[in-house]
């Protein structure tokens, strides 16, 4: 066995979000709540929503291209595409990647989707990791891309003011210094009740019946998961800093799942880490769910947040329930 792996390095990263703005006042007209609830109670300000006929992989395959020229690659060059949504352009099949596969003209390149709900890019940088980590793959695409806009019931204010669309990729290469130090990954499904869109699966198939109940929208028991993120997301960091070898202390950027202003804070606190050392869009986007850590990630590289040699982590939560942290250092 050999006594040093090759590490995985994110080369690349781009972004993608739809040019309509849904802001708080426009959600006002819609339902009944109000711009100083959703600003003090989530810290979100404004979304971003797809036009009708635009579907997931129309925001993958922008933020795709963009990562691909920041890495300084062509989408033949690919040896994997990763895509991790819970908005897939088609139910069943086919999958989103394949979709994307082929608007990139990644011609032959195998391509999956992966569904960890707003942890989905965590998951899929995991996986991307093994990969290169082996000598299997050297150059992965990954991406997170969300039309949450399509599963979103706008008469129901407990959900609809929070969700956003949009999509953030990033290209994974192999590296001889720094880079993707660990991952963490866990999984609670005797919490899959809290954040859960009940119908249109093997378990209740669409319907007449479906539809007019509701139950092709996400629902959310909104405390119990504020309560589960505000504890996991610390503990997952300080878990993926303990396999790194490192701890909190050596934390220079962290990169969060934007769903709460308020879980964000509790997170930094509990890291102890200063406001300009967190990443935070969400006034702008919302919840993007697995496109929010990559969307996040872009911001804070191309901003020149995150700086060659930094220790970065990305933590993210989600339904399923289910969590995950990445530990990098920057190269
Ligand atoms: O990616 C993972 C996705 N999910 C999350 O991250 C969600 C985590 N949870 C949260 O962020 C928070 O629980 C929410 C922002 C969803 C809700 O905040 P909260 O402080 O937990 O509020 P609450 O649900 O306890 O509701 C407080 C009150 C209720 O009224 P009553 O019962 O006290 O009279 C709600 O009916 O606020 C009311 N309310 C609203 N009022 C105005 C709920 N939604 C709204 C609204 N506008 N949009």
């Amino acid at each position: 066995m050999r006594s040093e792996v090759r590490k995985a390095k994110v080369a690349g990263v781009g972004s993608f979000v739809p040019e309509k703005v849904l802001s708080n006042s426009d959600l006002e007209d819609m339902v009944d709540t109000n711009d100083e609830w959703i600003t003090t109670r989530t810290g979100i300000k404004e979304r971003r929503v797809v036009e009708e006929g635009m579907s997931t992989s129309d925001l993958a395959y922008e933020a795709a291209k963009l990562a691909l020229a920041d890495a300084g690659l062509k989408a033949q060059d690919l040896d994997l595409i990763l895509v991790a949504t819970a908005t897939p352009d088609h139910l069943a099949f086919p999958s989103t990647a394949c979709i994307v596969q082929d608007k990139l003209g990644a011609k032959g390149v195998p391509a999956f989707d992966l569904a960890a709900a707003c942890t989905g890019f965590v998951y899929g940088v995991s996986v991307a990791t093994q990969y290169i980590e082996t000598g299997a793959y050297d150059n992965i695409l990954v991406i997170g891309a969300e039309t949450l806009s399509k599963i979103i019931d706008w008469e129901d204010r407990s959900t609809c003011i929070l969700f956003g669309d949009g999509a953030g990729a990033a290209v994974l290469t192999p590296t001889e210094k720094g880079g993707i130090l660990s991952n963490l990954l866990g999984a609670d499904g005797a919490q899959s009740q809290v954040l859960k869109v009940e119908g249109g699966g093997s378990k209740n198939p669409l319907s007449q019946s479906i539809i007019d109940e509701g139950l092709h929208y996400i629902e959310m028991e909104g405390n119990p998961v504020f309560k589960f993120a505000v504890r996991i997301l610390g503990r997952a960091a300080n878990e993926a800093l303990e396999i790194a070898g490192l701890d909190d202390s050596d934390i220079d950027y962290l990169v969060p799942h934007q769903a709460n202003i308020r879980i964000i804070d509790a997170a930094a606190k509990r890291l102890d880490l200063q406001k300009e050392q967190v990443y935070v869009n969400l006034d702008k986007y919302g919840n993007t769910s697995a496109a929010s850590i990559p969307l996040a990630l872009d911001g804070a590289v191309k901003s020149g947040d995150i700086k060659e040699g930094d220790i970065v982590v990305l933590v993210g939560f989600g339904a399923g329930l289910t969590w995950g942290a990445t530990v990098i250092e920057w190269s």
